[in-house]
């Protein structure tokens, strides 16, 4: 992988990777081609940090509490279930690490408010979920973002697309922390986005997505992803089989799907042919699909259930995880504090 980063921003910098996600339901396909896929090619690469966002996830869900800790142990358990592999990544959660939250205060120094009102994701996500009056703490949360990248000094961010204006934010809280307290503590982070950055859901109408009804989870049994592929939506122009029709992916997801789940490619090059020309029907593609996917997920489920089965040693990996994660924060914040002129090493000492 090439990385344009100049020379003197990498240097001094090993390379290591951090992401997460806010636990606010069960993983979905397209968190899978969007990032999980990429993640769990980079953990062979890289020291690989993640992250469970559970503090953020307070930004529009005011009502986290009630369900945080079960959501909290589904996303967990379908990180493992994809094989992100706990001998290789550190799994640990947001609200355990308090040196997070110290890191954004110390740094919502650093950013202007009319900075943070320019993030164009920020703006979309208030609108999505009707914010009429935002928070400090949703305003500010791009802010603490950039604190659960830099308190690792992580130099790889693996996400979707929609993040890319908070690691560009993170950049710039880096460069002008390392220049306000003429310390190079930080480095400049890499966004890097998956193969299939927003995959459309099976309404064929907006992004997947658990609160639009239109995902296939990475935890559906066999039958429920039989059943949501049946009512996938299609070709709308196409009455009967013999009709020709159009497979772009760019228009019909089935055939979106087939390009992204079906590894025999001949199959889907012979599919979209006789689509085409009117000599499949929809309902035969989409079987296909169904098993295509069942069978994509087959070991995911195989091995989730494994995990299902031992809530001690789930325990276990997110407890080192946590452990992991503060020590290293902590060496983070003891620099940075230093940096900032309040270790107050003759005062305290
Ligand atoms: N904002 C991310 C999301 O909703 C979650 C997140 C929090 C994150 N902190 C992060 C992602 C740090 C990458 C790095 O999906």
């Amino acid at each position: 992988m090439e990385l344009n980063l100049p020379r003197k921003e990498r240097l001094g910098f090993t390379p290591n990777v951090l992401t997460g996600d806010r636990p606010t339901g069960k993983l979905h396909l397209g968190h899978l081609v969007g990032t999980l896929k990429e993640r769990a090619k980079l953990q062979h690469q890289y020291p690989t940090r993640i992250l469970i966002a559970d503090l953020q996830v307070f930004t529009d869900h005011p009502n986290a509490h009630r369900e945080i800790e079960q959501n909290t142990r589904e996303v967990l358990l379908d990180y493992l279930a994809v094989g992100l592999d706990p001998e290789k990544c550190t799994f640990f959660l947001q609200s355990q690490v308090p040196e997070l939250t110290e890191l954004s205060y110390y740094f919502a120094f650093l950013v202007s408010v009319e900075r943070v009102k320019r993030n164009p994701t920020l703006k979309t996500e208030a609108k999505m979920y009707g914010v009429k009056r935002m928070s400090m703490g949703m305003f500010s949360y791009p802010v603490s973002q950039a604190a659960d990248i830099l308190a690792f000094k992580a130099t790889l961010v693996p996400v979707g697309k929609d993040q890319l204006p908070h690691i560009e934010l993170t950049r710039e809280i880096a460069r002008s922390f390392n220049k306000q307290f003429s310390r190079p503590i930080f480095p400049m982070p890499e966004a890097i986005v998956g193969e299939c950055p927003t995959l459309v859901g099976i309404d064929g109408k907006a992004k997947m997505s658990k609160s639009l009804n239109n995902a296939i989870f990475l935890s559906d049994d066999p039958d429920t992803v039989r059943k949501k592929v049946r009512r996938m939506f299609t070709d709308p122009k196409r009455v009967r089989a013999t009709d020709p029709g159009n497979p772009d992916p760019a228009t019909n997801p089935v055939f979106l799907y087939h390009t992204l789940f079906n590894p025999n490619k001949e199959e889907v090059e012979e599919l979209s042919r006789r689509y085409r020309h009117g000599k499949v029907g929809d309902v035969e593609v989409k079987r296909r699909l169904a098993e295509v996917i069942n069978q994509m997920l087959d070991p995911i489920r195989e091995r989730r259930q494994y995990y299902q089965q031992r809530p001690d040693l789930v325990r276990d990996i997110l407890w080192q995880g946590i452990q992991e994660a503060r020590k290293k924060a902590q060496q983070t914040l003891a620099e940075v504090r230093d940096a900032m002129g309040i270790s107050y090493q003759k005062l305290l000492s």
